[in-house]
């Protein structure tokens, strides 16, 4: 398929797509790496990646945007997700739109991670025309936080993350967003 019909939009080195039921089992090889999922309470299981991007997809199609499916242009592989997602648990802040990303590990350390959630950003500003968007990690995932950094995000607080009371280690979380407090 020509790339311009392919992807919704794309970056310099990526393409942003719908999730296609193929994912999934890429994306469980993604989720099953102890690496990627270091700041993450459990390793998911297989059902819950199919739920997973059957979610995303179903929202893309509902709302205009998910957690996109990512490809680098070069050779259309596919490499994890970044892109915006609906929030609902408990927090002060939400419902909310966040932005997030999980890239498969041989493809970190080349920026791609920082240069695909620039676009989002800017996807969902100008084009989605959403009000503010937020982000959200653990505060000891410092690489995450640095993302949102580079990306122009601003600090906003530090808060326990409702869904992850029982964790001590992961339950302080970080919320940045577009806009300064
Ligand atoms: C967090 C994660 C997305 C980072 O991916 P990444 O693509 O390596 O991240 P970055 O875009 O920040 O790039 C990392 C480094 O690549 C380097 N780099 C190499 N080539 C580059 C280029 N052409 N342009 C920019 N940076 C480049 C930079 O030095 C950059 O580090 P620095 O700017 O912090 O010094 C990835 O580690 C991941 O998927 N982790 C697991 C999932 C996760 O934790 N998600 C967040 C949950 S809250």
């Amino acid at each position: 398929m020509n790339d311009a019909i392919k992807y919704i939009f794309t970056s310099e080195r990526l393409g942003f797509r719908n999730w296609n039921l193929t994912d999934i089992d890429k994306m469980y090889e993604i989720n099953s790496d102890e690496k990627v999922m270091e700041f993450f309470p459990s390793i998911p299981t297989k059902e819950q990646t199919t739920e997973f991007v059957e979610r995303m997809k179903k929202q893309y199609e509902e709302k205009g945007f998910c957690y996109f499916a990512v490809e680098k242009l070069e050779d259309n592989q596919f490499i994890g997700f970044i892109g915006l997602s609906e929030q609902t648990y408990e927090a002060d802040f939400t419902p909310c739109v966040d932005i997030g990303w999980r890239i498969k590990s041989s493809e970190w350390n080349k920026g791609l991670a920082t240069e695909g959630a620039k676009k989002c950003l800017d996807y969902a500003l100008s084009d989605l025309k959403l009000k503010k968007v937020y982000s959200i990690a653990p505060k000891i995932n410092v690489k995450s936080e640095h993302i949102m950094e580079k990306i122009g995000l601003k600090k906003q607080y530090e808060f326990e993350h409702s869904l992850l009371t029982n964790n001590e280690r992961l339950r302080t979380c970080v919320l940045y967003q577009t806009e300064i407090k």
